[in-house]
């Protein structure tokens, strides 16, 4: 029997929030209890038909190996995705990298940028957040270092203020983690806020990693990205997931500083996750068309009003949610933890994240993500009344 090691990092994991979600509703399932699930954030609303029809036209006879730099029509697309979106010029085929969606992109930054025998080899995340920085990080040999935002900065990153990003973890830091429209807090950076962040880091020789994967389900104004104000040094991380109602596609893009897109796209050959043909050809469409992503904004900003006034009714305070309209941030009742909260709702069918699933600076908010219809909203406000 050879004796087996394992990566240290998979002792240091807590469950994938998803998974304890599932356990939860599999009981109310089995307690007869009908499920009002806000916990993940995969929307139900149908996929464009023309998206649909897309893909499966593109299902090639003969199967064959996609490239790493995906296929050339498609990072076209995507440059004049940018230059519509954001008034941004790229050089499709320097510039850009077609990804399986955006969280694989995020995991293997560190694989392909972190010297894991270096002093200075920490990937920083703004807590609360999206789970898988600290994962890329943990199995990329990196240390995970976890800035927390405050409520008092409306979740916003303030190195400039004191105590916020001590000089000596600010040395550890080789890349620094954004992601604005925030999830899970729905925070909002303006571009003078990214020009700021990409200047700190530009001072420090710290790469920048813009995950911009809800700028198109934005709130008010719409969401700038990074690339608007920086390129040397910085990575903007885009999805279809959520604009394009495509989560099970997998289909995004990574695009920025040449030299760094040049670096990752090497590192990206032997990861083997160069995004399918009849994906790409589905995303070049996608990436084509602002229409339908407006209509979906329109369908969650529908749902985030109703939410909105039941909430105003009911005494319990939003926190920030100015963007990523998919999701509103509440605080929970005084005395209560966050995970308390979230298993009494539980009681009457209503499934939300408790904060803490984002970091141990979500503790006191709970996180919901606008998935259920309109019609579902509805019937989670009476069961949510109930509760009350
Ligand atoms: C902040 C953030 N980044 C990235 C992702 C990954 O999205 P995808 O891999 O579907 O592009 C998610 C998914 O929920 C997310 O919340």
């Amino acid at each position: 029997m050879p004796e087996l090691t394992s990566n240290p990092a998979l002792r240091s994991l807590a469950a994938y929030p998803m998974e304890r979600l599932h356990a939860l509703k599999a009981d109310l399932r089995k307690r007869g209890v009908p499920i009002h699930d806000f916990g993940t954030g995969d929307p139900i609303e149908p996929t464009p038909a023309f998206l649909r029809e897309a893909f499966l036209r593109a299902v090639p006879e003969v199967s064959q190996y996609p490239t790493v730099s995906g296929k050339p029509e498609l990072r076209r697309a995507i440059a004049g995705y940018l230059d519509r979106r954001f008034g941004v010029t790229v050089d499709a085929d320097r510039e850009v990298i077609p990804t399986s969606g955006s969280k694989e992109a995020i995991y293997h930054l560190p694989q392909s940028f972190i010297d894991p025998r270096s002093a200075r080899r920490g990937v920083a995340f703004l807590e609360p957040c999206y789970a898988v920085y600290r994962l890329g990080a943990l199995f990329g040999g990196a240390e995970p270092i976890a800035l927390k935002l405050r409520a008092e900065d409306g979740f916003l990153f303030r190195p400039d203020l004191p105590g916020r990003v001590p000089d000596d973890i600010a040395a550890r830091i080789a890349i620094l983690w954004i992601n604005y429209p925030h999830n899970p807090t729905g925070a909002q950076m303006t571009k003078d806020d990214l020009a700021r962040t990409a200047a700190w880091c530009a001072e420090r020789g710290i790469l920048l990693a813009s995950d911009e994967c809800y700028c198109d389900v934005y709130g008010g104004e719409p969401a700038p990205s990074v690339l608007q104000v920086a390129r040397q040094g910085v990575l903007a991380f885009h999805s279809l997931s959520k604009r394009s109602g495509m989560t099970g596609y997998r289909q995004g893009f990574v695009a920025g500083d040449p030299e760094l897109v040049a670096q990752y796209k090497a590192a990206r050959a032997g990861f083997g996750v160069a995004p399918h043909e009849p994906g790409q050809e589905a995303a070049r469409l996608a990436w084509s068309d602002s229409t339908h992503a407006e209509e979906r904004r329109q369908v969650f900003l529908a749902k985030r009003r109703l939410f909105m006034e039941f909430f105003l009714e009911a005494g319990i305070e939003v926190v920030a949610s100015r963007s990523a309209i998919l999701y509103l941030w509440i605080r929970v009742p005084q005395g209560m933890t966050s995970m308390d909260y979230a298993m009494k709702l539980a009681q009457f069918g209503i499934v939300i994240s408790p904060g803490t699933d984002f970091g141990d600076a979500g503790e006191g908010f709970a996180r919901l993500a606008l998935v259920p219809t309109l019609e579902g909203c509805h019937a989670a406000i009476d069961a949510w009344r109930r509760a009350l």
